[in-house]
């Protein structure tokens, strides 16, 4: 069998021969992988950097997928922490960690949204108790994941919708897809404060991709802006593409009505992200969802690697096709 295989934290995975896996308990059934996704939780679980990474070498990275196994279902599937991931012709799969799809899935579709609109939509759903006409603020919205928060917020019935990025032809689409008002982060650090404060005066929920000093500048902003600092304000951290750490002014915390939660692997079970599989997964099946996809070959991981950093769209990695 083949696999993208990493043999060292500094570089790409590598189009390899790999011993191919085995089912070991009754729960787990080997499958042929149609796609696997590139998400930037693999990048990070390929280079060692992820915050569930053990070390271990070497690795076949990819931490979801969609595949047919004996039973000749067709299944999306979430790994466990484990280094035999689905970027390989065949990975073994726990089936209480996967959803049967439709037949006529799309299984280069479902690889690419399944990560990125599940970080917006278990934070929703399980980490804070949301309802429809709340108001959302979305940072790093325009990247695969923040675009995705944008219209699971509109599924779920949000009220405004404020999506704040750095690209403004990106950012300018958002309103098509359910952005009620956009946040460019352009200007000086006052303009864009001063923008974020106006456009957020009345915000419930923000999910954050971006943490970092922009989020502690961005939660200034929303705290000192509020039309009423009774009104709960909950602060989803789902994603730190502006740095991991941010300075969080004390004030903030003691000013208003604030609370502070992550959501990810960890403080979600995984009983908690299977339970909602199959509905996210209707909705992508059923084309709820908008996403640019890439695909490569599994022979081509090298390239797709290199690519990641040059393309906002979801890359995608096709080991059987
Ligand atoms: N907790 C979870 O369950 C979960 C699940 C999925 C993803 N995530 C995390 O969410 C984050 C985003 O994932 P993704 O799939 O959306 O990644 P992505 O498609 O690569 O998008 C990242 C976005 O962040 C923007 N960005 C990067 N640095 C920035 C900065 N300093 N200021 C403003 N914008 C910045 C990029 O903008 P440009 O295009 O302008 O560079 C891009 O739009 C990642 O940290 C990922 O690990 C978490």
């Amino acid at each position: 069998m083949f696999a993208g295989v990493v043999t060292s934290f500094d570089s790409a995975p590598r189009y390899s021969r790999f011993t191919a896996p085995e089912a070991s308990s009754e729960h787990d059934l080997v499958v042929n992988v149609l796609a696997a996704g590139l998400h930037p939780r693999v990048r990070s679980q390929a280079s060692g950097s992820h915050y569930t990474s053990t070390d271990e070498l070497p690795l076949i990275p990819g931490v979801d997928g969609v595949g047919r196994g004996a039973d000749g279902l067709l299944r999306y599937f979430v790994l466990s922490d484990t280094t035999f991931g689905s970027m390989a012709e065949q990975t073994v799969i726990d089936t209480r960690r996967s959803v049967v799809l439709p037949d006529d899935s799309d299984p280069v579709a479902v690889a690419a949204a399944m990560n990125p609109a599940m970080s917006s939509w278990v934070a929703l759903r399980q980490r804070i108790s949301f309802s429809a006409g709340q108001n959302v603020l979305v940072l790093a919205a325009t990247g695969s994941a923040g675009r995705i928060a944008v219209q699971v917020a509109k599924h779920f019935g949000a009220g405004q919708i404020v999506a704040v990025g750095r690209d403004a032809e990106r950012l300018d689409a958002l309103t098509h897809l359910g952005a009620t008002d956009t946040v460019l982060l352009e200007g000086t650090p006052d303009d864009i404060a001063e923008r974020i404060g106006r456009a957020s005066t009345e915000t419930d929920v923000v999910l954050d991709y971006l943490w970092g000093e922009p989020m502690a500048a961005a939660l200034t902003a929303v705290v000192s802006n509020r039309a009423d600092e009774s009104r709960l304000l909950s602060w989803i951290e789902i994603g730190s593409v502006a740095g991991p750490v941010a300075p969080i002014p004390s004030a903030a915390l003691r000013s208003c009505r604030l609370q502070i939660v992550g959501s990810g692997q960890g403080s979600v079970s995984p009983r908690e992200i299977v339970a909602e599989l199959p509905a996210l997964a209707a909705a992508i099946t059923d084309g709820t969802f908008d996403l640019t996809t890439r695909t490569y070959a599994l022979s081509d991981i090298e390239t797709a690697w290199a690519d990641f950093e040059h393309t906002s769209e979801r890359i995608v990695i096709t080991p059987n096709s």
